[in-house]
This record gives structure tokens, C-alpha cells and sequence, in this order.
């Protein structure tokens, strides 16, 4: 298998982790590394905030060791701003820094940054040059198609991007005015492929480890990258490594075992997270782990009415109590 290097990381797989804001905090960071992704990437951070010391940007900096190897994801309109942010993080020990070419956000777009810069040529390639030049790490965009289905820019841009020195490309094939279910166009990322020589991560629509294959035998990207569908069932990210590396895929674990894997996740959250500052998205990701359960429906309402870590994993720990195991079926009888 060809392994992808980004500078001087070299990951162990090719499925990567995406950034999500809201969501993605170290733990889920965690449990991603622990269930097959070889790269993970915080959500998007304001190099204003980190650069004026801003103890949230900071907070939202910090990662664990067990996530390594991490990309901390930036986003700003100001190429020396981005610049000093990028440095500041490489003497905290980052090894990758991510500039967040394309978040759709109001309040991103609105300031000139994300997915604004797409529209805006100069500006981004002046941001990718200061941010390579100013640090020694390797520094990677994530981009989309263009600010819309009439203004496709993948191509002027990974070049830009290539030239300025980033070490890899994540192409999310949907345009910044396409809703979260457009089918994105994979075609793209094949087209990104050939037009650059270092890595291209594919992204977008990735939701059973077949797409994972199909996406990599359509684009020959160098990796995948999964967002929405890898909430709440982790094990994904390692159903796609497993397919990616021509083995068979494991089937989906049983009921059982996925809210084992809940229960892990929320107490690490639980102990990483003292002042209950994340509660409201670990409530939303343990009802991500109940999707498809039969009775869902039932349970995830109780979920979601938790105002506690502890009842929250009392709830969760119950209904995983409910999935006998086959083995203790047998003995009870
Ligand atoms: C809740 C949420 C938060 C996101 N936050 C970020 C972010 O901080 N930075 C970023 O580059 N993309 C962000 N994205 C986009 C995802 O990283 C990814 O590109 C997108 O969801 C497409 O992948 P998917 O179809 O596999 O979900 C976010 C998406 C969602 C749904």
C-alpha cells in the first residue's frame, strides 16, 4: 500500500478523520484514532484569537497525545495574522497546521475568510505563502469547488496551492452555495489529482466503507476523508481503512458493543471535561450513536433531556444492558 506523507508525517492509513465544528473535541479526536483514522484535524480555529492569546481559541487548540497525528486547523483573512498564528502553534508542539479555505459559515464568510477566499485568488495564495514560509511543520489547505456550481476554481487553486509549498489538499467536492446533501462531484478531486503532485485527500458523501473504495478507485486520491457519517459510529473510519487496504471490511458491530463504544466515549468526556463545558455536543453525539437502533426514537428524546454526564451515561449504560450478548442468553436460560 503507498503510504501518504504529509512533509515529514507519514500517516499509517488512508482514511482521515474530518475536522467538525462543535463536535470534534480531542476525545472524539481520540476515539477516531482508536477506530482507524490516521489523521485527525480540530475543527476551525481563529487565528485573530490565537494570536491575541484568546483563552477559547487556545482551550479549543489543545489537544491529547493520543490523537497524534493532528492537524489544528485555522481560518483568517489576514496572511501575516495566519502567519503568526501557524507559528504560535508550531512552538506548542503542533506537527501539522490546516488553513480552512472553505467554510461556508455567515459569520466566516462574512470576514473575508473560508470559503470568501475561493473567490479571492490573491488573498489566498498570499495566506498559503506566509503560513509555509513562517513555520517549519507542514502546512495543508482544505478547500471546496468554488463559491459555486458557476465559479469552479479547484484547479487555479491547488495550483496556487502547490506552488506556495502546502504539503497536502483536502478537496471537499461540494461548492460553498451546495446544501450538506448535494451529491458531491467526485470528478473534482480525479481532476485535482492530476493536476498536483502532492497528496489529495477526498472528501464529501463518504457514508459505507464501499464509498470509501469507490471514491479512491474513481479519483486515485491519496486519502479519504470522512465527516457526518463517522459520528456515532466511529468504527466506520476502520471499516474504510480495512477496504482501502484490500482486506474485507468487519460488519457493523452489534447493538451491544456500539453503545460499549458510546459509554467509552462519554467517559472520557466525562473526565476530560470537569466543568461541563462540552456536554451539549457529547448529548448530541451519544444520540448520534443511538441512529438506526430499533426504538431509537424512544430513547433519544431521554438522551437529549440528560443535564448530567452521570445520567447521561447511566442512560447509556442501561440500554446497552438490554443487548443480551449471545453468550449470556445461553447461561441464562
Ligand atoms: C457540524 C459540522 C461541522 C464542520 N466543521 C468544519 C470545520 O470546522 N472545518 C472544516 O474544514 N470543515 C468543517 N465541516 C465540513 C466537514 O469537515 C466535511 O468537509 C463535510 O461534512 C463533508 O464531508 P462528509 O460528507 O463526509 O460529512 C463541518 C461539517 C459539519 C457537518
Amino acid at each position: 500500500m503507498r503510504s501518504v506523507r504529509i512533509g515529514d508525517v507519514v500517516l499509517d492509513g488512508r482514511v482521515v478523520m474530518a475536522p467538525l465544528a462543535g463536535v470534534g473535541g480531542p476525545v472524539f479526536r481520540q476515539v477516531a484514532r482508536e477506530h482507524g483514522a490516521s489523521l485527525v484535524v480540530t475543527p476551525l480555529i481563529s487565528a485573530v484569537g490565537l494570536t491575541r492569546g484568546d483563552p477559547k481559541s487556545w482551550e479549543m487548540a489543545r489537544g491529547k497525545p493520543e490523537e497524534e497525528p493532528r492537524a489544528v486547523q485555522i481560518f483568517g483573512s489576514e496572511p501575516e495574522i495566519m502567519a503568526e498564528a501557524a507559528l504560535l502553534l508550531q512552538d506548542r508542539g503542533t506537527r501539522i497546521i490546516d488553513l480552512n479555505f472553505g467554510c461556508p459559515a455567515r459569520r466566516i464568510v462574512a470576514n473575508g475568510s473560508g470559503s470568501a477566499l475561493l473567490r479571492d485568488g490573491e488573498r489566498l495564495r498570499a495566506i498559503a505563502d506566509a503560513a509555509v514560509k513562517a513555520v517549519s511543520i507542514p502546512v495543508t489547505a482544505k478547500i471546496r469547488l468554488g463559491w459555486n456550481r458557476r465559479e469552479i476554481v479547484v484547479i487555479r487553486t491547488v495550483r496556487a496551492l502547490e506552488d506556495a509549498g502546502i504539503a497536502a489538499i483536502t478537496l471537499h467536492a461540494r461548492a460553498k452555495s451546495d446544501s450538506p446533501a448535494t451529491i458531491p462531484s467526485w470528478e473534482w478531486i480525479a481532476r485535482a489529482v492530476q493536476e498536483v503532485s502532492i497528496p489529495v485527500i477526498g472528501n464529501g458523501g463518504i457514508e459505507k466503507p464501499r464509498d470509501a473504495k469507490r471514491m479512491v478507485d474513481q479519483t486515485d486520491c491519496a486519502a479519504v476523508m470522512i465527516g457526518r457519517a463517522a459520528v456515532g459510529r466511529p468504527w466506520l473510519l476502520q471499516q474504510a481503512a480495512s477496504i482501502l487496504s484490500g482486506q474485507t471490511p468487519a460488519m457493523d458491530p452489534p447493538w451491544r458493543q456500539r453503545l460499549g463504544v458510546a459509554l467509552h466515549h462519554l467517559t472520557l468526556q466525562a473526565e476530560t471535561d470537569p466543568n461541563n463545558q462540552e456536554f451539549f455536543s457529547a448529548r448530541g453525539v451519544a444520540s448520534a450513536y443511538l441512529r438506526g437502533m430499533p426504538d431509537a426514537r424512544r430513547y433519544r428524546p431521554l438522551v437529549l433531556r440528560t443535564s448530567s454526564y452521570g445520567e447521561l451515561i447511566e442512560i447509556i449504560r442501561s440500554l446497552r444492558n438490554q443487548w443480551i450478548s449471545p453468550h449470556l442468553l445461553s447461561t441464562d436460560a
